[in-house]
């Protein structure tokens, strides 16, 4: 998966993937559909219930999601915990009017996003998660949920590679990861840099 650029996330970790918090009945709906109230699949993992799991039966993805559920969980650091929040930095807050300008329509001013057509941003994993590949490829090229049997015309995230600037992107990424209660440190403009440089060569776009 690094080879195209994104990061699996663990499914060992509370803060990552991990679905022990998650009611069986959303685990299998993400699994069936792509969409669940609780996130989306992308990358990689769009392709995985394209082609394989939405195909399962009920039985299966119903034991399959007890299997993710039962997966221990590394528990979250007695830092994280009890460290008091952050203010948010200063490309955070440069990020602010972007947010609202080119984003917000369809994600909410206060990152709510719209059930069953745009994921929330707060307490979102895919945003506060500390390896940031996945977030800069959803920015840069957008991003596509499969279309599935249970989940036929998923509405889909514009790219923002032509519209916006190394310094931009960093700078709506660093809000969103520092907003809503979300604590997660900025996106450097060059960590954007860095992703397109690694894309362009990679990807045929
Ligand atoms: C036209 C509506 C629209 C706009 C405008 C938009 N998004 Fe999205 N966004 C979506 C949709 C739909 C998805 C789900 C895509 C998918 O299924 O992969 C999404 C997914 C995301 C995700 C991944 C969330 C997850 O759970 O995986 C992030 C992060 C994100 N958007 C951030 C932004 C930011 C930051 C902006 C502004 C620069 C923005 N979006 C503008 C519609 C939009």
């Amino acid at each position: 998966m690094a080879a195209q650029g994104w990061y699996a996330p663990s499914l060992l970790d509370a803060r990552e993937a991990g679905l022990a918090q998650w009611p069986t009945a959303e685990i299998v709906r993400l699994l069936k559909t792509g969409h669940a109230d609780r996130g989306t699949v992308s990358g990689p993992m769009a392709e995985v219930v394209l082609h394989g799991s939405q195909h399962f039966s009920d039985a299966d993805l119903s034991a399959m999601a007890m299997y993710l559920k039962a997966l221990p969980q590394a528990l979250a650091t007695v830092d994280s915990l009890t460290s008091a929040p952050r203010a948010p930095g200063r490309l955070a807050m440069a990020g602010e009017q972007l947010y609202q300008d080119r984003c917000a329509s369809c994600h909410g001013e206060q990152g709510e996003g719209q059930p069953g057509a745009y994921p929330p941003l707060a307490s979102n994993r895919a945003v506060t998660l500390a390896r940031t590949e996945n977030l800069l490829q959803t920015l840069l090229y957008g991003g596509f949920g499969p279309a599935t049997a249970g989940h036929p015309r998923p509405y889909g995230m514009p790219p923002f590679t032509q519209l916006l600037s190394d310094a931009e992107i960093a700078a709506v990424l660093s809000h969103i990861r520092a907003s809503w209660g979300n604590q997660a440190p900025e996106v450097s403009p060059l960590d954007v840099h860095t992703m397109r440089a690694a894309l362009a060569q990679t990807l045929p776009r």
